[in-house]
């Protein structure tokens, strides 16, 4: 049954995809396909999500982990200043134009972001998921939603669906179909359809209360 967590995981997954596309352009780049810049510029609304969710994760998440296993969240929120810092390096190539150092600074980025999910995933999120109570967790993914600013929901659906697998969409689909009033739901449905075009009949076969037919 679809819990909570379930939306982080799948924010997880849409990070691990688009920051390997980034890094792949990158490397491209580095290697004289100019072409490969356009795939790299990903990597400005990467981090926007990214500062979104690592800030919802500490308005929410890593408070309700102290009271669970206390000291545990502060390594997390290094990490996230690393990523902040990883973010900066690769920004700041980019600016330069110096091929060479977008593709280290991308790879030094992947590395970090890649560990740091898994850790979060394999730990931080195990603990919560087997201590914390199904309405705690509600609550905390509630707030990190709220840390998106309403008027870029629309670009999020359309970032995050594309990129996840279908598990990850029915999910994400069932807990806003959950949380969310019938009406703004409603256009949510229409969002994630633009988003997947094609792919929306799987959707609606998995979640047949869906009221956009494919
Ligand atoms: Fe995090």
């Amino acid at each position: 049954m679809t819990g909570p967590l379930d939306a982080v995981t799948a924010i997880h997954n849409a990070f691990r995809a688009d920051i390997k596309m980034i890094d792949d352009a990158a490397l491209k780049l580095a290697r004289g396909d100019d072409g490969a810049g356009v795939k790299l510029e990903r990597y400005r609304f990467f981090n926007e999500i990214l500062s979104w969710h690592a800030k919802g994760e500490e308005l929410a998440m890593f408070p309700l982990l102290e009271g669970i296993a206390p000291s545990v969240a502060e390594a997390y929120e290094r990490d996230h200043r690393g990523l902040e810092a990883a973010y900066d390096a690769l920004d700041g190539a980019v600016y330069a134009g110096d091929s060479v150092a977008i593709g280290r600074a991308s790879a030094a980025f992947r590395f970090h972001s890649d560990i740091h999910l898994r850790k979060e995933d394999a730990h931080l999120y195990r603990i919560l998921k087997e201590q914390a109570s199904a309405p705690q967790l509600a609550e905390a993914v509630g707030v990190m939603s709220g840390t998106i600013p309403k008027d870029r929901f629309p670009e999020v659906v359309a970032w995050l669906f594309p990129l996840i697998g279908a598990d990850d969409r029915e999910n994400m689909t069932r807990i806003w179909q959950m949380v969310m009033p019938a009406p703004v739901f409603e256009n949510v449905e229409k969002l994630i359809h633009q988003a997947i075009g094609d792919e929306w009949a799987e959707l609606t076969r998995r979640i047949p209360t869906l009221r956009i037919a494919s």
